[in-house]
């Protein structure tokens, strides 16, 4: 390519794009409930046990195909496979980037639908309501299919505008504002009276609960939460200069993603606490539970009530925006780069396409009369389950052992020290767990989701 290729303008910008695709759902409506029912803090600690072991080395390798291939994910794996099987882990990123966006834009959809219903007080009600209005709502035809279309035009227009002046520009935007707002929920919830009993909930620890399975369960939520193992962060770092320090951006995108989660769960339980509502986790917590959570909370300070429920609902659409964004980017470049086409057309075909899956999983919910089973669930679940539990962790898994195994080692320190400018006194026990531990880890939490172990 006689070009030279598209860069982050800034580290600011390309850490905030980077942790924007890694602060998503997973963050808000998972981690905070994982971290309750498991041990609370001492959960927290074996999940950040599990970004440093498994997290930041797995984003390394990602971060180093990405930047030494200097290209899509497909074609970054094929240089440096040198056309080997090896290959395909870049083209099953794509795939699942597809398989992703698919069911990620109908929920992030139904977030943007209850920015507008909380507005409108369509959400005030008897908890027997708000859940019949989120029934309902996910299993009509039209609606939620409009609105999965809505934030999937909202994504291409963003990606259309390239790098710098659509992924970063937006990501400078929404992350801050995001972070804000979190915040601000954050207070809100914190000073409702009964609210230390959450927080209690969420951080006091309890070793007694952490056994094998939360274990592998905060493997598997570290691997999810940072977006490793489908090309997100492969791609993204083919946009990063020869200088950005690639360990140090790693351990600063893991820190804010697990901030985020925590600041989450201070988000949810002490509100959910203080008036007396069990929080769960999953679309039922996000679109079911707190809609009464803030409603009863506020009940003396019915303003405060409205708009913290109108500001979380933003709130998660941004999270979700610049997930999908990610996800968005991972197939356009990988279109635009393979066929040669513009980087409209290009987002135009993954556009199209995703709102088709969209359309699909939407549909699937409710509508039984269609058919829309993949192996006896909805397709909505089955791409759930087949991306998180399954593709995620593979890719990863083979990215390890292709990184650790078959790239030149050279490439790798070379990479990890920029060319020798940087000291890279941790660059052994970076190697030590691509080749080892990472592989060995995910192998574990693999099996143990299929119940071998
Ligand atoms: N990390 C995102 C979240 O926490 C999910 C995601 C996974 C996004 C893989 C992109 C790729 O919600």
């Amino acid at each position: 390519m006689t070009n030279e290729r598209a860069k982050f303008g800034s580290r600011f910008g390309l850490i905030l794009a980077t942790a924007g695709s890694a602060v998503g759902l997973g963050n808000i409506w998972r981690f905070p409930y994982m971290a309750g029912n498991n041990g609370g803090a001492a959960f927290i600690l074996v999940y950040i046990g599990c970004v440093l072991l498994l997290g930041i080395p797995c984003m390394i390798s990602e971060f180093i195909i990405g930047r030494e291939g200097a290209s899509n994910t497909a074609r970054a794996y094929t240089k440096l496979s040198n056309g080997t099987a090896w290959k395909y882990i870049g083209f099953m990123g794509v795939l699942t980037g597809f398989l992703i966006i698919g069911y990620y834009a109908v929920v992030a959809g139904w977030c943007l639908q209850y920015i507008f219903a909380s507005a409108a007080g369509e959400l005030q009600g008897d908890p027997k309501y708000v859940a019949g209005y989120f029934s309902e709502f996910s299993a009509s035809p039209v609606k939620p299919v409009l609105w999965t279309v809505a934030i999937l035009v909202i994504t291409h227009l963003v990606v259309i505008r390239g790098v710098r002046g659509g992924i970063e520009k937006a990501s400078k935007m929404f992350m801050p504002t995001l972070f804000v707002l979190l915040l601000g929920l954050v207070v809100a919830s914190c000073n409702l009276p009964g609210s230390g009993a959450g927080v209690e909930f969420l951080l006091k620890p309890d070793f007694s609960k952490v056994d094998s399975g939360v274990f592998l369960g905060a493997l598997g939520q570290a691997f999810y939460s940072l977006s490793i193992g489908m090309g997100c962060i492969c791609t993204y770092a083919s946009y990063f200069s020869r200088r950005t320090n690639l360990l140090n951006t790693a351990v600063h995108i893991s820190l804010v993603d697990t901030m985020v989660a925590v600041l989450a769960g201070l988000m949810i339980f002490p509100s959910a606490f203080s008036v007396g509502i069990a929080p769960d986790s999953g679309p039922s917590l996000i679109f079911m539970t707190l809609p009464n959570v803030f409603q009863q909370a506020f009940t003396h300070l019915p303003l405060v009530g409205y708009i913290v429920s109108i500001v979380f609902y933003v709130l998660l659409s941004l999270a979700a925006l610049t997930s999908l964004i990610s996800l968005h980017e991972v197939c356009t470049a990988f279109f635009l780069e393979e066929f040669r086409i513009s980087r409209l057309r290009g987002a135009t075909f993954v556009t199209v396409i995703a709102c088709v899956v969209g359309a699909l999983c939407s549909l699937s919910l409710g509508h039984t009369d269609l058919q829309l089973t993949i192996f006896g669930k909805s397709v909505f679940d089955a791409l759930d389950f087949v991306t998180g539990q399954i593709l995620l962790p593979f890719g990863g898994f083979l990215t390890c052992l292709f990184l650790g195994w078959y790239v030149p080692k050279k490439i790798v320190k070379d990479q990890f020290t920029n060319w020798g400018t940087l000291r890279g006194a941790l660059f052994g026990v970076y190697l030590f767990c691509v080749r080892f531990v990472c592989p060995i880890c995910i192998m574990l939490i693999f099996l143990n989701q299929f119940g071998v172990i």
